[in-house]
């Protein structure tokens, strides 16, 4: 499937670690002529960490999107009445904002944009980095994983020696995750 002219939203939470790979598959959607509209958090556009400065990363997801990204609750509503997105997927997925979305708290952009677009029954595609993913957060994934048009990235344990309850998705697996969301399938395995 041409993602050409398909309108992707990627949506940034605070998993800062992440924002490396995440770039990387940003530079492969603009590649393929999607139109990307990128959403921040509060806390993706606020924390500046050893990973790197926020604004750094919001000038970054413009300068390679050519789209200014959305930072406010009021500018990602219209992601539902006026049905921006063919796919949202929220990259990276904090374990904060799995546990929001998974009991329907909207308090930040990404979790507006999240409730906006699963209003018109469309694909909500998750890249999950979360040191809690087998703890605190394992009933919340899987609520997320029980859920209408909600899609998962392959995910899997990153360091079970250091951290037994983490677990990260293979954001490699962008691309090919969002084409089989996009027919209304989930991309297999899921758990690699
Ligand atoms: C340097 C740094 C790295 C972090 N990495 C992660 C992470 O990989 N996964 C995660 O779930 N939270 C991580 N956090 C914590 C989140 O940023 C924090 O829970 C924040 O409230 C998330 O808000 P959001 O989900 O609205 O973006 C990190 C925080 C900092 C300061």
């Amino acid at each position: 499937m041409s993602l050409k002219g398909k309108h992707i939203g990627i949506a940034f939470t605070g998993s800062f670690c992440t924002y490396e790979k995440v770039f990387m598959e940003l530079e492969k959607l603009a590649a393929e002529e999607a139109v990307v509209q990128t959403i921040f958090s509060d806390a993706a556009q606020t924390l500046n960490s050893r990973f790197g400065n926020a604004a750094d990363f919001i000038r970054k997801a413009e300068e390679i999107t050519g789209v200014k990204p959305m930072l406010t609750i009021p500018q990602a509503e219209p992601i539902g009445p006026k049905s921006l997105l063919d796919i949202l997927v929220i990259f990276p997925c904090t374990g904060n904002t799995i546990a929001k979305l998974a009991n329907g708290i909207t308090d930040t952009p990404v979790l507006m944009a999240a409730k906006a677009h699963l209003r018109n029954n469309k694909p909500l595609l998750i890249s999950i980095s979360t040191n809690d993913a087998l703890g605190m957060n394992m009933k919340n994934i899987g609520m997320l994983l029980n859920s209408k048009h909600i899609y998962f990235i392959p995910f899997g344990q990153d360091n079970p020696e250091k951290k037994p309850n983490s677990m990260i998705a293979h954001t490699d697996l962008l691309i090919p995750s969002i084409e089989a969301a996009l027919s209304g399938r989930q991309y297999q395995p899921i758990i690699r």
